[in-house]
């Protein structure tokens, strides 16, 4: 994990957004790359507001970067967590009538005042109030005591502008035509934020006060011509071969011998199986880096293991270093090429390396 890197693209997101801030996601143990040492990272460089889904993680962030002026929960918090959110200054989103009552008389319980956003579903269909259904019951958690709505915030569906650029702007919209009630309720302007990585690269225009950024602060899904910042992968997953073996042709590997040798050739056991996030579609797939060069994933993947067909005479040993994300002999292969194979997104391959995998960081 190159810390230099995360920072790197932390400043360049940071300087194309203008006048609107950063919003770090850190959700997720960071979308795998490790909780408190981001968001430790991240604070050091001068990011000061953070989002995460769940009120132990903020806490924990609260911890790694005590400066943050914002420690946004985007899930719906419990009231039995409110104590421990005052304390900690903590700031859950309020997502529904029920969730800020429940919340503001846990507030008042607790003798505090709680910060918190309102959150509008205004097309996603997940947390949120229906908008514009719901618009006057959102603007209602301004008055609730115990409460201090301090900001509005909504999250896209869809961002296809060439496709289906309506989607994003009805979102946008609805959003806009909400703010006059929920404003005048809180008697102040309220911070805003709408947008996460794909809307800052492709709806500038969706920006408001802070763009809520995941995907590109760790290198991914900026991949269109357009885009409007450049950011690196920040993780590389590495192996170690666990045995080589020179087999003839015809060698069957693996369960269910989905894999035979066409040809003699140096078969590498390595360690790394689906137990560990490896996902087993990459069986007969995916390619790991070797000795500087691509090499297939034979056979089904394993628990534990998975087996590269090296070819003839590879020069490889057991101890070797294998690359399955990361870049190794000016060979590349990151998230999105094992999530193309997998059917799934770069979201999916860095959230599920297992936690047991040992985390290094370079880059201080
Ligand atoms: C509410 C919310 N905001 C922002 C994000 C960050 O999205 P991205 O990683 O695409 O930038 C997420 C990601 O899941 C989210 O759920």
């Amino acid at each position: 994990m190159d810390l230099g890197r995360l920072r790197g693209n932390a400043a360049a997101i940071q300087a194309s957004l203008g006048g609107a801030g950063m919003l770090a996601v850190i959700k997720s143990d960071a979308y795998g790359h490790g909780l408190e040492t981001v968001a430790a990272s991240l604070g050091r460089a001068g990011v000061s507001r953070f989002a995460v889904a769940y009120v132990a993680e903020a806490a924990a962030v609260r911890v790694a970067a005590p400066a943050a002026e914002l420690v946004l929960v985007l899930g719906a918090a419990c009231p039995a967590e409110v104590p421990r959110m005052l304390r900690e200054r903590l700031t859950p989103v309020v997502v529904s009538a029920e969730h800020g009552r429940a919340l503001s008389a846990a507030a008042v319980a607790a003798g505090g005042r709680l910060g918190v956003h309102v959150k509008l579903d205004t097309g996603m269909g997940r947390l949120g109030f229906v908008c514009p259904a719901e618009t006057a019951q959102a603007a209602e958690v301004c008055r609730l005591p115990g409460l201090e709505v301090r900001g509005v915030c909504t999250h896209f569906a869809m961002v296809e502008p060439e496709k289906k650029p309506a989607a994003a702007r009805g979102q946008a919209e609805k959003f806009r035509q909400a703010l006059p009630l929920i404003e005048a309720a809180a008697g102040r302007r309220l911070f805003r934020h709408m947008s996460s990585s794909r809307a800052a690269l492709l709806l500038p225009e969706c920006d408001q006060d802070a763009v809520r950024m995941g995907i590109s602060l760790y290198g991914y899904g900026a991949a269109e011509q357009d885009k409007r910042f450049a950011t690196v992968p920040v993780l590389q997953w590495k192996s170690r071969v666990m045995q080589v073996k020179t087999v003839p042709a015809g060698f069957a590997v693996g369960y269910y011998a989905s894999y035979k040798t066409p040809a003699p050739t140096d078969l590498a056991t390595i360690s790394c199986g689906y137990t560990d996030g490896y996902q087993r579609h990459l069986g007969n797939k995916g390619q790991v880096l070797v000795g500087g060069k691509r090499r297939p994933v034979v056979g089904r993947v394993s628990m534990n293991w998975i087996s590269a067909d090296l070819g003839p005479d590879s020069g490889v040993k057991a101890g070797d270093e294998v690359v399955l994300i990361g870049e190794q002999g000016g060979e590349r292969i990151w998230a999105d090429e094992l999530a193309k194979h997998c059917g799934t997104i770069a979201y999916e391959i860095l959230t599920g390396i297992s936690r047991q995998i040992e985390r290094r960081y370079v880059g201080g």
